[in-house]
């Protein structure tokens, strides 16, 4: 099936390459690219709500989701649910931290924080600071990084999880992938990433503002496969006001579920068998 998209600006792509090609088709291109996505951002306030787009209220709705989410992956990934491990996320397209503020410290002992727009990180690391928490002296802020994400290799094996949320709409097609493969040699053996995005209901919608695309599931799905990596599970956002974009959290894995082995016997099926 074909990917179809369209921009505000009545712009029709019959595919995300011809769209890419011409967003990011030469060197020169796909620097303005991230500039002007980087350069959006520069100029908007560092709140909660500057990085939700004038939708502070969304703050709430958004972290009990993603607990819910966070919490049935740590009952299965972690053993007694990551009570006595050391663990380690890294939280990408950090903004001010909101997500580590109020999510991911309460779970992880270090949280490490990723985002190429540096007043954002300078707020993160203001609101992460140990006076501004209300964790125990075993969780903290460990590492921040003024870097975007296509520019981004973690240090080998160092994550447990990596969180990914509302940003990998400004990756290209092609940076989208390579950042995972990096990734994938960031996360511990078992570790995972999470995915939390706006979707399209079809196809793709280019924004010219902040220089992003909104993908819908089925191209989410073909980039996945293209990474190699597989779902786990996913949910979708509740309590958003309406009118926003649907939102889905994807949970994935860097190794196929293993399956699970009958009990019955395999029936061959590659010889000629009786006809009853
Ligand atoms: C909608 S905000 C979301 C911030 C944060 N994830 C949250 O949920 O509160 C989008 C964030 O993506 C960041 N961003 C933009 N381009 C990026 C890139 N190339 N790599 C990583 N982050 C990027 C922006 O600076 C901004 O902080």
């Amino acid at each position: 099936m074909e990917i179809s998209g369209s921009d505000g600006m009545g712009r029709e792509f019959k595919s995300p390459d011809e769209m890419w090609k011409q967003e990011t088709g030469d060197e020169q291109k796909k620097g303005d690219w991230y500039r002007n996505g980087v350069g959006y951002w520069q100029g908007v306030e560092a709140s909660d709500d500057g990085v939700l787009g004038g939708y502070a209220q969304v703050n709430e709705p958004d972290i009990i989701t993603s607990e819910g989410f966070l919490n049935t992956l740590f009952k299965e990934f972690f053993p007694d649910s990551g009570k006595n491990q050391h663990l380690v996320a890294l939280d990408c397209g950090s903004g001010i931290g909101r997500v580590t503020k109020n999510l991911l410290i309460r779970y992880f002992n270090e949280v490490d924080l990723l985002e190429p727009v540096s007043h954002f990180l300078e707020a993160a690391r203001e609101n992460l600071s140990p006076g501004n928490l209300s964790v125990s002296e075993d969780h903290k802020a460990a590492n921040f990084y003024c870097t975007p994400l296509q520019e981004f290799t973690p240090d080998a094996g160092r994550y447990d999880v990596i969180w990914i949320q509302w940003c990998i709409g400004h990756l290209a097609d092609d940076d989208f992938v390579s950042f995972f493969e990096r990734a994938k040699a960031g996360l511990k053996p078992g570790g995972f990433f999470v995915l939390k995005e706006n979707l399209a209901r079809a196809g793709f919608i280019l924004d010219n503002e902040d220089k992003s695309i909104t993908r819908s599931d089925v191209y989410f799905k073909k980039l996945f496969s293209r990474c190699g990596l597989h779902i786990h599970d996913m949910k979708d956002q509740e309590g958003f006001p309406i009118g926003l974009f649907p939102v889905r959290m994807y949970a994935l894995l860097t190794e196929a579920p293993k399956r699970v082995k009958s009990s019955r016997p395999k029936r061959q099926t590659n010889r000629p068998g009786i006809i009853r």
